[in-house]
């Protein structure tokens, strides 16, 4: 028999090609540590105010970790978990996304893997800034389409807190720490991503920056355990607007969605006059948008997964929904995703994991940090 036959045989009798699946969202759950701190908190030590701030951000308060960015994920992971009702020994992965995981080695994926007990699950870190919790999610779909996993456990967490440089006035009045994570399923019906564009400016990567953090310190002019934030306020805003409303554009045409068709769109919650830009050059109306910015300030990766869970708390999130998903950050990445959503808004069950009480006020976790700031080593967390 020629070659060409014999492939072909073995393909109909031996190698059935197999069935498509979808990676459905079916879980879901969120951690915000109970530390808040307020934007007039932030103006006894800054030359800021809360009005500025909430005018120019929309943002009135964050939370701050008394905890390790892993702990954040594994509150939330196991909510999403407890909401799909799936045993941790059941997953078969967990991918984590976050630009502030405890250790580079081993990584922060394989922690929370420990905590859940999720031991027959493989575990990987997806650094893409703000927007890596949306790179983690093709990551965990991808891998469930190409019928490598069956589900996957996907998790947006980060603490900025730990590393900012909260005596400048740019960055340190925006960002909040928290974990967010969903459950992912192979479905034979064509829920999940549907469609999904990904891409990053690296020319402007210098734009946000955070020197200090990672094995370059030594040849970024700051001592170990000082983190200083190069970061240009303006234009990351209009980079941010530009890019979230052209992926928006390319992924709609890319799924075949026309705008009428979404019905909400979840963004990156950077700043409320970044997301009303982005909402009006799509023609969206407000309605139609989700925020919680303004109780969370920028939670960078855990932005998108805890607005889901938001979203669906406040009925916001409907069976068959079509949701946008516009995502921007460090690097500069960007993204942006059409998600069918399944038929479940209402999580299958509960847990009462939680996170142990804070000692500490917000205000006092931030003044510690302010005053051990260049002092190698030393401890944050109680
Ligand atoms: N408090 C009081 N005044 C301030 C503050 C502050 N915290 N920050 C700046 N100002 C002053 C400036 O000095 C300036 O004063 P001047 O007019 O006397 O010179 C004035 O306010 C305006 O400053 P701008 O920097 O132009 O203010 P802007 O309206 O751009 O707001 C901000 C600054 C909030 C940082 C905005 O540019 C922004 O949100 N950028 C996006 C950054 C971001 O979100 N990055 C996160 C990662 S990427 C992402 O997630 C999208």
């Amino acid at each position: 028999m020629p070659l060409k036959q014999v492939q072909n045989f073995r393909y109909a009798k031996c190698m059935p090609i197999p069935p498509i699946v979808y990676a459905e969202i079916v879980g879901w759950g969120k951690c915000l540590p109970p530390a808040i701190l307020t934007n007039s908190d932030l103006a006894t030590f800054l030359e800021t105010s809360d009005a500025w701030i909430e005018r120019r951000t929309g943002i009135t308060q964050r939370c701050i970790t008394h905890v390790p960015v892993s702990e954040l994920a594994y509150v939330a992971a196991a909510r999403a978990l407890a909401s799909a009702r799936l045993d941790a020994l059941d997953v078969d992965l967990v991918v984590l996304g976050s630009c502030t995981g405890d250790e580079h080695m081993p990584n922060t994926a394989s922690r929370v893997q420990r905590l859940l007990g999720a031991r027959n699950a493989g575990a990987l870190d997806v650094n893409t800034a703000c927007t890596s919790f949306m790179y983690a999610l093709s990551v965990g779909s991808s891998l469930i389409r190409t019928h490598a996993v069956r589900n996957a456990l996907v998790i947006g967490a980060d603490a900025l807190s730990r590393y900012m440089d909260w005596d400048n006035r740019g960055p340190s009045i925006l960002f909040g720490d928290g974990a967010g994570a969903v459950v992912l399923r192979a479905s034979s019906e064509p829920v999940g991503i549907i469609g999904e564009v990904l891409g990053c400016n690296a020319d402007d990567r210098d734009m946000l920056r955070i020197r200090g953090l990672g094995a370059a310190y030594a040849n970024c002019g700051v001592t170990l355990g000082t983190t200083i934030w190069d970061f240009d306020g303006p234009e990351i805003f209009r980079q941010a607007v530009r890019c979230m409303v052209n992926a928006s554009h390319s992924v709609m045409q890319k799924s075949g969605t026309v705008s009428s068709a979404v019905d909400l769109v979840i963004p990156h919650q950077a700043n409320l006059r970044i997301i009303e830009s982005v909402a009006k050059r799509l023609g969206l109306s407000d309605a139609k948008i989700f925020t919680n910015v303004q109780r969370h300030g920028n939670l960078s990766s855990a932005s998108i997964p805890v607005a889901i869970s938001e979203a669906i708390e406040e009925g916001q999130l409907r069976p068959g929904a079509l949701v946008l998903f516009p995502a921007f950050g460090g690097g500069l990445t960007w993204s942006a995703h059409v998600i069918k959503w399944g038929k479940n808004v209402v999580p299958y069950g509960s847990t009462d994991i939680a996170l142990p009480p804070s000692p500490r006020s917000g205000i006092e976790i931030v003044m510690d940090l302010r005053r051990k700031k260049g002092q190698s080593p030393h401890s944050v967390f109680p």
